[in-house]
């Protein structure tokens, strides 16, 4: 597969203490897996067999312990460790070396969705060159990146807009040519002194090489209280076989 995969999961989960106190948010249970299971499946499901693991100092140590080389999963683990929380942008900056040159599906380490990513990853494979992201229509915007539309085109997205522009939030699936790297570089922090991945993407619009999907089926992030018992919900829903 021409395609790598890098998963981020990283962060303080400081919207789920005390839960994350003495774990990392991506080690909690969701159904009957650790959350990070399940974005890691939909990689090599796809036929990603490289992915790489970035995770902060403190809880590298279990979330190797849980993951270990990657043989159980029918993958290769590559691990590197994001030293201070800066961002998603400066945690997939990590991910240079490991790509040497290779194309990117990043996913979100929070994450959960039914749909394969199959049909992405052919298009954007078929892409000469840029980004993709998927979008999904949710009831908060706000909590997210959002993207704005002008007809059928996003011209922008906005990381938690207090009034959004439109539904449609920028999921954590991402996929990223190797120009990434160069504008990860350049990139400046946010006024939470964090690089967003939302400034890497708003690059990719200017250089008129973004383009989008979007989730047909259910797409939840669990970061939060409301959104991992949401994520909780889902996933119990598909392992009773009521949701696909
Ligand atoms: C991050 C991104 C945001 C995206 C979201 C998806 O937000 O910054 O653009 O919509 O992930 O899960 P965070 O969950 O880190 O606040």
């Amino acid at each position: 597969m021409e395609l790598k995969g890098v998963i981020l999961a990283g962060g303080t989960g400081s919207r789920l203490y005390p839960l994350t106190k003495v774990t990392n948010k991506h080690l909690l249970p969701v159904g009957k897996k650790p959350m990070i299971f399940w974005p890691i499946e939909k990689l090599v499901e796809v036929g990603i067999n490289e992915i790489l693991v970035v995770t902060g100092t403190e809880h590298m140590g279990d979330v190797v312990a849980l993951l270990g080389s990657g043989k159980d999963f029918g993958c290769n683990f590559t691990y590197k460790v994001q030293d201070e929380p800066g961002g998603i942008a400066q945690a997939l900056g990590l991910a240079e070396n490991f790509a040497s040159g290779s194309k990117l599906a990043v996913i979100l380490g929070d994450n959960i969705f039914a749909d394969p990513l199959k049909p992405y990853v052919d298009r954007f494979l078929s892409q000469k060159d840029g980004a993709r992201i998927v979008l999904k229509r949710v009831e908060h915007p706000e909590r997210f990146g959002v993207a704005q539309f002008e007809g059928d085109k996003i011209i922008k997205i906005v990381e938690k807009p207090k009034i959004p522009p439109s539904s449609y939030a920028v999921t954590g699936v991402y996929f990223y040519d190797s120009e990434v790297f160069d504008i990860i570089k350049n990139l400046k922090p946010s006024k939470r002194m964090e690089y967003e991945i939302s400034d890497v993407n708003n690059e990719y619009i200017r250089r008129n090489k973004l383009y989008a999907d979007f989730f047909e089926s259910w797409w939840t992030d669990a970061g939060t209280f409301s959104s991992l018992k949401r994520a909780q919900k889902l996933v119990e829903e598909l392992e009773n076989g009521k949701r696909i």
